[in-house]
């Protein structure tokens, strides 16, 4: 009877053949069906459940009672490791967005936390995890290292807030890594501390989550994709061809079977050079349009090209995003933020 359930958005496959069903359980006269939905606020998400709790009711002997439980995770893919991962922290949170890119030093974590500082100047609720365990920047670049985060009590949960400045909330595991870090890093917890640093903190009611990614494509990424319910990701790039392959990893590993996430965008970053005394004037240094060919070439938007400026480099070392200036390089970050929007509201 699941069988008759279609997916519009899939070619109408059905639920069954889309690894949707997670568990039917039967007790007495009651039949609970829970659907897994690989994204946050799947459109569909209430026409499926109703067509599956009608597909049942069809087919069940009269006096049959049907409820439908949805759960979120990708399709086909089961809990992974013992670490009960406990979501109820990200339930207010609207859109997950990682930021990732194929190697370091192309200024993820710059525009990660540029903008996340353009979408709190547009007006909308926001927070940022750190999850780049090899170089936690968030604290530096937001001018934070000095805070430490408290721990609250909530029922048997110990959850951790977020630190509060420019209007966005942060969280890195930068600041536990001068007094805690080896009480984190020690045993199985490790590898988990990323995922602790977004789902162990109380966030609040959030329009956009990003999450400023490990560089890279390995196991520690595709472990993150899919065991927080990221909707999506932007891809950051400098405008080198050789940056192309990185890309190509990165657009891979979103676009792989068993992840399936959008890729809302590429951000290049690094785009030209312009000195602060001629802001007409336009250097490629690392060549001219290598991110929009790339965008081209992968079929995914062009979100925004960013320039290098020295005073984004200053901000960032000072603690002081440039997002937050009424400079050309500002209005870059909330052109940017726009785009994003847009990219999400067009990908529901
Ligand atoms: N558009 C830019 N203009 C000037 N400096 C930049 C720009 N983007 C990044 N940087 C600088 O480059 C360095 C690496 O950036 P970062 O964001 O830490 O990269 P990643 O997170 O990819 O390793 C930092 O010192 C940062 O301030
Ligand atoms: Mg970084």
């Amino acid at each position: 009877m699941l069988f008759d359930v279609q997916h519009p958005g899939k070619e109408d496959k059905n639920i069954v053949e889309l690894g949707m069903v997670d568990k039917v359980e039967i007790d007495g006269n009651k039949v609970t069906v829970t659907l897994a939905f690989p994204k946050r606020r799947d459109p569909l998400a209430e026409y499926l459940e109703e067509s599956s709790k009608a597909a049942i009711y069809r087919h069940a002997p009269e006096g049959t009672e049907v409820e439908i439980k949805t759960v979120i995770r990708n399709a086909g893919e089961h809990k992974q490791n013992g670490l009960d991962m406990d979501m109820a922290q990200l339930d207010n949170v609207s859109h997950i967005i990682g930021v990732a890119s194929g190697k370091g030093g192309v200024g993820k974590s710059t525009i990660a936390v540029n903008l996340a500082v353009a979408l709190a100047r547009l007006g909308y609720k926001v927070g940022l995890a750190d999850a780049d365990v090899y170089g936690p920047s968030v604290p530096k670049m937001t001018g934070t290292e000095d805070q430490m985060p408290e721990a609250v009590k909530e029922g048997d949960k110990e959850l951790i807030l977020p630190i509060e400045k420019f209007g966005v909330e942060w969280m890195s595991i930068g600041f536990f890594a001068k007094q805690g870090e080896a009480l984190i890093w020690r045993g199985p917890m490790a590898c988990n501390a990323l995922k602790q640093m977004i789902l162990q903190v109380k966030w609040g009611v959030l329009d956009f989550l990003l999450i400023d990614m490990p560089p890279g494509t390995g196991d520690i990424h595709i472990s993150l994709v899919q065991d927080i319910p990221m909707e999506g990701a932007v891809i950051v790039t400098t405008p080198q061809p050789v940056a192309l392959a990185d890309v190509e990893k990165s657009v891979n590993m979103f676009r792989n079977k068993n992840i399936e996430k959008t890729i809302f965008g590429l951000v290049e970053n690094m785009s030209w050079f312009t000195p602060a005394e001629l802001p007409e004037n336009r250097y490629y240094i690392f060549g001219k349009n290598g991110g929009l060919e790339m965008a081209e070439n992968f079929k995914i938007p062009l979100l925004g090209q960013i320039p290098i400026v020295q005073s984004i480099r200053e901000d960032g070392d000072g603690g002081e995003p440039a997002a937050l200036s009424s400079r050309p390089d500002g209005a870059a970050f909330v052109t940017l933020a726009e785009n994003l929007v847009k990219a999400v509201n067009t990908a529901e």
